[in-house]
Order: structure tokens, then C-alpha cells, then sequence
């Protein structure tokens, strides 16, 4: 079964606390918390006071994916804001092995996020050092966009490369997942379903969350 991580990004903000205690009574696994800074990505979310305020209602692990310049900056703040896995873009990292290092000493797991052009070649000397890879099915920066198709490749060959080297690491699909791709995406070796629009258009968000955590 797979984690399921629905993305915060997509709910009603007017009802940011009755949202979280939707997830924190579903069968999600975790909150993922989607941060834009208008530079790395052409849109700007939401920052270090609103996942303060989800940390003290939400009942399960903060995963917050930095879409963000420089984030090296912001990894002590985001630890102390509640964050429990923290993802970073490898192509915002000049020094991304000393970013992840930083990430788990500060006693967070460590996520490297990768953009959908962007080659799995550079996780080869990292992957030994973080817990979790996001794949972007979509580019990052907006929910609601389509599924990039190429993405079941990638996962699949970087469920290789982690089968190979016997690691426990997360294979996280972050775009368009819904309740029609989350079975192939978990068949090609998918261990963490991100999902925005699907969860919070639907008219049943918890059954939806239910559909893809049987999925
Ligand atoms: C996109 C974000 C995603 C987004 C996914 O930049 O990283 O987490 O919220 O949204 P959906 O599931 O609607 O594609
Ligand atoms: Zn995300």
C-alpha cells in the first residue's frame, strides 16, 4: 500500500484547520505542504506561518516540499515550524550533498525533489544519503496540471537503481495523480502518491483519499 499525501495546496484556506482534521481523520499517511517562492517556480503558496499554524492541528508527518532558491536558508525554520521530511530540488542545491547532510542532522528526513527534464543521473551519489526522491509528474508550481506520461520511466528505472543498491528510499509521485494512475504508479514502484486537486475537488475527499490508498 501506498503512502498517501495529500497536497494542502489544492484545499479551501478559508478552512485550513477543518481541512487538516479531514486528513488527520482519513486514511492519508501524511500532509504534503507545497512552498513557492515566485523564483525557483513562477508562483508563490504559502510559507513558515501557515505550516506553524497546520503543525498544531495536524496529527500526522509534515511533508514539506520547498520549491524555493537558496534553501539552505530556511532548513533550521522549517524544522522548527514542524516540519518531519523536508525536500529540496536538486536543481536549486549547488552543494545538495551538504543540504541533505544538514537536512537529517537537524533530525529530519531528507527528500530530493527533481524537476520532469531533469535526468536521474544526478541522485547516483546521493541516493545512499536521503530518504525519499520526488518525482514532478507536472512542473512544478501550480496544482491541477496533467500528468507528464514519461514520468512511468523514470520511475522505474530509479526503482531500479534503488532495488539494486538495497536502499530503503521513497519513490514520491508529486502531479496529476488520480484515481486512474495510482495503481500503474504504484505497479511501476511508486511508494508515495501526492495528491491536490484529486482530494480537494472531489465531492468525497476522505473516500477519495480511501480510493487511492486501495488504489
Ligand atoms: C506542484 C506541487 C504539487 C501540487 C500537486 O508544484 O508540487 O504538490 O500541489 O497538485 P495536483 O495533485 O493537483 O497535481
Ligand atoms: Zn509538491
Amino acid at each position: 500500500m501506498a503512502i498517501i499525501a495529500p497536497s494542502l495546496l489544492a484545499c479551501n484556506f478559508l478552512q485550513l484547520e477543518n481541512e487538516c482534521i479531514m486528513v488527520n481523520n482519513s486514511e492519508a499517511d501524511w500532509f504534503h505542504l507545497d512552498v513557492m517562492d515566485g523564483r525557483f517556480v513562477p508562483n508563490i503558496s504559502f510559507g513558515l506561518p501557515v505550516i506553524q499554524q497546520i503543525n498544531k492541528v495536524a496529527t500526522k508527518p509534515l511533508d514539506v516540499h520547498l520549491m524555493i532558491v537558496e534553501p539552505d536558508q530556511y532548513i533550521d525554520a522549517f524544522k522548527n515550524a514542524g516540519a518531519d521530511i523536508l525536500s529540496v530540488h536538486a536543481e536549486a542545491c549547488i552543494h545538495l550533498h551538504r543540504t541533505v547532510q544538514y537536512i537529517r542532522q537537524q533530525g529530519m528526513k531528507a527528500g530530493v525533489a527533481i524537476n520532469p527534464h531533469t535526468s536521474l543521473d544526478c541522485l547516483q551519489y546521493i541516493l545512499e544519503d536521503i530518504d525519499l526522491v520526488c518525482l514532478m509528474s507536472v512542473n512544478p508550481g501550480f496544482g491541477g496540471q496533467k500528468f507528464i506520461p514519461h514520468t512511468y520511466t523514470k520511475i522505474k528505472q530509479l526503482r531500479r537503481m534503488i532495488d539494486e543498491r538495497n536502499l530503503n528510499v521513497d519513490i514520491e509521485i508529486d502531479g496529476g495523480v488520480t484515481e486512474h494512475n495510482a495503481a500503474e504508479l504504484i505497479a511501476a514502484g511508486a511508494t508515495v502518491l501526492v495528491a491536490g486537486n484529486t482530494v480537494f475537488s472531489a465531492a468525497d475527499p476522505m473516500g477519495m483519499i480511501k480510493k487511492l490508498k486501495n488504489a
